[in-house]
């Protein structure tokens, strides 16, 4: 495929979302996800593919029979983080659309259905909790649990989707024979156009509610003080260092404070651990540590802290035939493992998932500067529409 071809239909949503800072505020189920969810529906009318949804807030657009047995899937998702980049999620859905007109036009006839998938709330940016959608799909979370999670402004996924989720699909496993997520590459470690996904690493998040005393900042002496923001500091630091120790990855990158004033020693900073390791154990060892000294900390500062586990993605292997297999169709490509979390991971539990991962000249990514070449994502349309022609 060409440069431009690609160029083309990327244009057309390339300005959905976006906002001063550059990147994106595609938060699921908001605005500009819900016009790039009919823009998917667009996609799929103009190439007669019948679009289902599967009660949970996933779209599927079809070429065969919709739920028939031993579908092929590819897509990815639409959300971003806050101010996040534009190729994190849709490459993928555009990518599937692309590589369906490609394998048309090439003349094939899939054997199985295949279809493009946009998954809901991936990034977790609006509810909490990442890979919501597949996560409704496949079982992993109660579908009344999901429907509780709230926004930032009090509002329920449940609210959002309009309906309660519908949860896992009866007899996935026999209608989905395998997942293909294309994906920018979100490292600094993919040298050539395409690579394929070995491994997840495993990651979690924990929410910390740290809690003193609100008071006066100009008239508390510095000794009477019971200041949270003082604990909350230390643990931002402990993570750091616990994390180089062990050769794990832990961020704390977002913090809410009560009352947020700049003259009021707060009552309550609430910070959130994002933690992730080559393995669990790690990964365990990791947080288990920062608990401690935060916990530590907190008898010093006249402080509490409580800790809640928000989601845990275990660690994931894809089907190693499959990926070994696609690594072949495409010439060898390299095949490596991420520390970003993807549905084809939650999806991996159950059925043979793989991934495609398009080169990213800076690595950068959840940020505004994410960039991918056209020439690459064309590169990565044609290796999608390789590997879906002997898939189906
Ligand atoms: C999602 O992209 C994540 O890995 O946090
Ligand atoms: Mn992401
Ligand atoms: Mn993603
Ligand atoms: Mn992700």
């Amino acid at each position: 495929m060409s440069a431009e071809v690609f160029s083309g239909l990327w244009s057309e949503i390339e300005s959905i979302g976006r906002v001063s800072s550059g990147g994106y505020m595609r938060y699921a189920l908001d605005t500009p996800d819900l016009v790039l969810r009919d823009w998917f529906r667009n996609q799929a009318d103009r190439r007669d593919m019948p679009v289902t949804d599967d009660g949970n807030g996933n779209l599927f657009a079809w070429w065969g029979d919709a739920w028939g047995r031993d579908a092929v899937l590819t897509g990815s998702h639409f959300d971003s983080v806050p101010h996040g980049g534009g190729y994190d999620g849709p490459l993928g859905i555009v990518s599937g659309f692309l590589a369906v007109d490609q394998l048309r036009a090439a003349g094939h006839r899939p054997a199985r259905p295949m279809a493009v998938v946009a998954f809901v709330e991936e990034e977790g940016g609006r509810f909490g909790l990442p890979c919501l959608g597949s996560r409704l799909l496949t079982g992993a979370i109660d579908p009344a649990k999901a429907a509780a999670l709230t926004d930032r402004e009090g509002v329920t996924f449940g609210e959002a989707l309009g309906a309660t989720p519908a949860g896992p699909l009866p007899g996935l496993t026999s209608r989905i024979s395998a997942l293909v997520e294309l994906h920018i590459e979100q490292g600094r470690q993919l040298e050539v156009p395409v690579g394929v996904a070995s491994a997840i690493w495993p990651h979690g998040r924990w929410r910390f509610d740290f809690t003193g005393h609100g008071d006066h900042a100009g008239t508390t002496r510095m000794a009477d003080r019971r200041d949270p923001m003082l604990t909350f500091a230390y643990t931002v630091l402990a993570a750091n260092k616990e994390a180089r120790l062990a050769g794990a990855h832990a961020t704390m990158a977002r913090v809410e404070v009560e009352p947020n004033a700049t003259n009021a020693i707060p009552s309550l900073v609430r910070g959130w651990l994002d933690a992730r390791a080559a393995d669990t154990a790690t990964m365990d060892g990791v947080v288990d540590a920062v608990v401690k000294r935060a916990t530590e900390r907190a008898g010093r500062d006249g402080t509490e802290v409580a800790v809640t586990s928000e989601s845990l993605s275990a660690e994931v292997t894809f089907d190693t035939e499959l990926a070994a297999r696609i690594a072949g169709m495409l010439g060898d490509a390299p095949i490596l493992p991420t520390g970003a979390g993807h549905d084809a991971g939650v999806l991996s539990a159950q059925v043979p998932t793989a991934m495609l991962f398009v080169r990213n000249p800076t690595g950068i990514s959840h940020s505004p500067a994410e960039h991918a070449e056209p020439d690459d994502c064309a590169a990565g349309v044609d290796a999608l529409a390789t590997v879906l022609r002997e898939l189906t």
